[in-house]
């Protein structure tokens, strides 16, 4: 599959087939994608524990957000906490100076003196307050994603979980005070049919995106649409016929409940 097919095909999943187990391989893959992933003056802040449901215990799976992720969670046989390591912000420096010496960053003789006398005291001097939800959360966003492509390329299907507050959750699976979960995954194969019953609505192109002034849309030409149509990453929207049935199919093979909302 394309990449632009992947990105078309990526869509919530979130009726997973609780009794087909994931192949950490497949796991370690994702893994492997999201740290490649771009991150802030390469911090690396972004981290995720696995947890299998087959071998955690039964009191770590009793703590997942159960009132958000509902079925989700109980359904699905791996769940990523992706988090960030607020401590990953005191070696900012040491980043830099990888970042300068592997040639991604810096140029001309003056390079190590500007490292050392203007980056890395800013990034120190900003450190601590680069910790808490911001520029980091969005390293993780990209790393989620660049999971989540991968995800759907091995034909797994994803759904994130979120919860406005983690703390049980960090206490059960034993991580610092220094990290900070941010979303949790649900990962596993796919009960739904390949589309998932369609592309999710979106609010209309030219309401997200502008050109040089916030009043001018940016225009989007209908050849380029027309192109990603035929490459499968804009597919026909939701809902397709028979998706009411494909769901209900599934809520009573797994006797998920009446509303089966989240
Ligand atoms: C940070 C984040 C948190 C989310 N939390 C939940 C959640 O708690 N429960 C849920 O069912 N979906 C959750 N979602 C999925 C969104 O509802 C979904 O991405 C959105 O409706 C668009 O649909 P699509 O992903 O199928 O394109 C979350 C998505 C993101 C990115």
């Amino acid at each position: 599959m394309e990449l632009r097919e992947v990105i078309g095909n990526r869509r919530s999943i979130r009726y997973l087939d609780p009794q087909r187990p994931v192949e950490l391989e497949k796991i370690q893959r994702m893994l492997e994608a999201a740290r490649l992933a771009s991150h802030f003056g390469n911090n690396n802040a972004v981290r995720a524990l696995v947890v299998h449901r087959e071998s955690a215990s039964e009191e770590q799976l009793a703590c997942l957000p159960s009132p958000v992720g509902g079925f989700q969670i109980q359904l699905a046989p791996v769940i990523l906490l992706w988090y960030v390591e607020g401590n990953a912000m005191d070696f900012a420096g040491e980043r830099l100076r990888e970042l300068v010496h592997c040639g991604a960053l810096g140029y001309g003789p003056n390079k190590l003196v500007e490292l050392e006398e203007t980056l890395v005291p800013l990034f120190n001097r900003i450190g601590e307050a680069l910790k808490g939800p911001g520029m980091v959360d969005m390293d993780l966003g990209q790393a989620v994603a660049q999971a989540t492509l991968m995800a759907f390329e091995q034909g797994l299907g994803t759904c994130c979980q979120g919860s406005a507050d983690w703390s049980k959750v960090e206490k059960a699976f034993g991580l610092p005070q220094s990290c900070r979960i941010v979303v949790a995954q649900t990962v596993g194969y796919p009960l739904e049919s390949g589309d998932a019953g369609g592309q999710r609505p979106r609010l209309p192109f030219e309401e997200l995106f502008q050109l040089n002034a916030y009043e001018n849309p940016f225009p989007r030409s209908r050849e380029v649409v027309a192109g990603l149509t035929r490459d499968k990453l804009i597919q026909t929207p939701a809902p397709l016929s028979g998706r009411d049935a494909e769901i209900e199919a599934i809520r009573r093979k797994y006797d998920l409940p009446g509303s089966g909302m989240i």
